[in-house]
């Protein structure tokens, strides 16, 4: 694997892909047409973070709260997951991505959730930077789930209430093998978590710009790592 570049290169980059619905409105065109310059974008945060030396990328794809969307964009957002799944096993074999996911992933379309399971294991070995792609996830959800497997192994006396700490919780949700994000990029200027790894993100730096996810290409991922960067040399230093 690449090691960073940079020793003050987050670790783990988390994002919030957010408007591509204004992008496409500014350019009179049908939501959809933003999700798929969005789904551009997203190859070139792949190949970015791997440039820079980044070992975990996690993109919030599609949130538990994206099913109330009217029927045609939830369709068309899992169309093109499809697709990007599809066209996406050679050049990640090539580049070593290995991919994974979090969220409730049963709740996918059948021939999604097929390709989805299909690229993560042809993936699996890959030692270059791993892309998790969160999928109807939603940190409550996360946190109600691992809770009931933790109170199941309670229930059988695999596990003694008395010890369950921070550890324990974190064992049980879907991240339970990744770092904790170093850092949270949201795009299109909101300022909210939006129900994302609220876990997860608890000591992670946030670099909110207003620019809509189709827009956010390479320099502005570099600028945002540079940003952070920054932050850290000079928290270095008091
Ligand atoms: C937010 O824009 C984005 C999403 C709901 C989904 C993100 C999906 C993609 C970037 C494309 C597909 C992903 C992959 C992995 C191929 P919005 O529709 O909420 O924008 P708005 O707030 O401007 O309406």
């Amino acid at each position: 694997m690449a090691m960073p570049t940079h020793p003050e290169v987050p670790r783990h980059l988390a994002v919030i892909m957010d408007g591509n619905g204004r992008w496409a409105k500014s350019r009179g065109l049908p939501r959809k047409a933003g999700h798929r310059a969005g789904a551009e974008t997203v190859r070139e945060a792949v190949d970015v973070c791997q440039e820079m030396g980044i070992e975990f990328l996690t993109l919030y794809a599609f949130s538990s709260e994206n099913w109330n969307r009217p029927e045609k964009e939830i369709e068309a957002l899992m169309k093109l997951l499809e697709r990007f799944l599809k066209t996406k096993t050679r050049e990640f074999a090539k580049k070593n991505v290995r991919l994974k996911a979090i969220g409730q992933t049963h709740r996918l379309p059948d021939s999604c959730r097929a390709e989805l399971e299909k690229v993560m294991a042809e993936t699996k070995d890959n030692t270059g930077i791993t892309l998790i792609l969160a999928l109807s996830y939603g940190s409550r959800e996360e946190i109600a789930d691992a809770t009931r497997r933790i109170a199941v192994k309670v229930q059988s006396g695999e596990l003694d209430a008395g010890e369950i700490g921070n550890d324990t919780i974190a064992a049980h949700l879907d991240t339970a093998e990744f770092p904790d994000p170093d850092l949270l990029i949201r795009t299109s200027g909101e300022l909210r978590l939006s129900n994302f790894l609220l876990w997860q993100l608890s000591y992670a730096e946030f670099y909110i710009t207003s620019k809509n996810w189709p827009d956010f290409h390479k320099a502005d991922f570099r600028e945002a790592i540079e940003n952070y960067s920054r932050r850290h040399r000079r928290f270095g230093r008091v």
